[in-house]
């Protein structure tokens, strides 16, 4: 037996120690496992059956289940009920200014151009594909309306949209919420913050001028995308981390095939780009793509 098998491994059958097969059973832990890849792309393997478990024994709990057998029957014809299950077995950790070379890289060859194709009447489209709680687009908006007031504020009176979407709903309303402890932004230039934040007691929140800039949305990126126009940006990091090889081929290819001539595409530090989509994207930096034509 392997060492990450035997970690999960406990007597008679139980693959949570002190928890017994009767309650949650390997079993139960394959039809989670099947569910969350056949509606997410998610895959969790056996080293994930404690945390199923630890996820899902709250909800089994709460809607006065004893076994995740039983629970798991009721999935199959109560459909809120698995994409709350589904929603809580996603992985939302993220922060402000994650993998900060990404928003130099906007800053110094993205923005300039949408500054100035907003300030000619031209439509600003932006995508975080998979945002969280919100962390990762508040902080390309803020990078985008600059450090200075006035300037930014007239970015913010033209045609900019960002699209926010997740799988989970609790990140969603996080994400449109807006307020994050006062710590979560040390990593974001304070000029940044002190310009389009406010403080409130012991929290930061999102100032108006980015909040009237971005639309959010329940979304699961494997199904189908309720927009037709395309986008300049899109960030879509650390979300395909989590799928298979095939999985992550096919959303790839959507989304280059999402952004406009010129669009640029951000991926998280660890994911790659392959398949169909290489003919359709380069790379221009470290994770980062561009789709030829339009702006150079
Ligand atoms: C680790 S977070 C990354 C957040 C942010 N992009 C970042 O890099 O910090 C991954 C997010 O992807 C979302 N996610 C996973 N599978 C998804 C799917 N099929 N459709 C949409 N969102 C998904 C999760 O709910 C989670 O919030």
């Amino acid at each position: 037996m392997s060492e990450a098998a035997s970690a999960i491994a406990a007597p008679h059958g139980a693959i949570v120690p002190g928890v017994s097969p009767q309650l949650y059973s390997r079993n139960d832990f394959e039809r989670i496992s099947r569910m969350v890849h056949e509606e997410a792309g998610i895959v969790l393997n056996d080293r994930k059956a404690m945390l199923a478990y630890s996820r899902l024994a709250p909800l089994v709990r709460d809607n006065a289940f004893t076994r995740f057998s039983d629970y798991l029957d009721r999935l199959t014809n109560d459909t809120a009920l698995r994409t709350r299950t589904i929603a809580a077995l996603t992985t939302n950790h993220t922060y402000f200014n994650r993998e900060p070379h990404h928003y130099e890289h906007f800053e110094t060859h993205v923005r300039p151009a949408l500054v100035a194709q907003a300030a000619a009447g031209h439509p600003v489209r932006l995508w975080s594909a998979g945002c969280s709680s919100g962390e990762e687009v508040w902080t390309l908006m803020m990078v985008l309306l600059g450090a200075d007031r006035h300037k930014g504020a007239e970015v913010s009176r033209q045609n900019v949209v960002a699209l926010a979407s997740d799988l989970a709903d609790h990140a969603v309303s996080a994400a449109q919420t807006g307020r994050y402890p006062l710590d979560a932004m040390d990593a974001v230039p304070e000029a940044l913050c002190k310009l389009w934040c406010t403080r409130e007691s012991d929290t930061l929140s999102i100032g108006s001028e980015l909040r009237k800039l971005v639309r959010f949305r329940q979304l699961n990126l494997l199904r189908a995308w309720p927009f037709e126009g395309q986008f300049d940006v899109i960030f879509c990091r650390n979300v395909m981390i989590y799928f298979d090889d095939p999985t992550k081929e096919r959303l790839v290819l959507r989304l280059a095939q999402q952004l406009r001539p010129g669009g640029f595409l951000y991926i998280g530090h660890s994911e790659r780009v392959s398949g169909e989509a290489s003919a359709l994207i380069r790379c221009v930096g470290p994770t980062v793509y561009q789709k030829p034509g339009g702006r150079s």
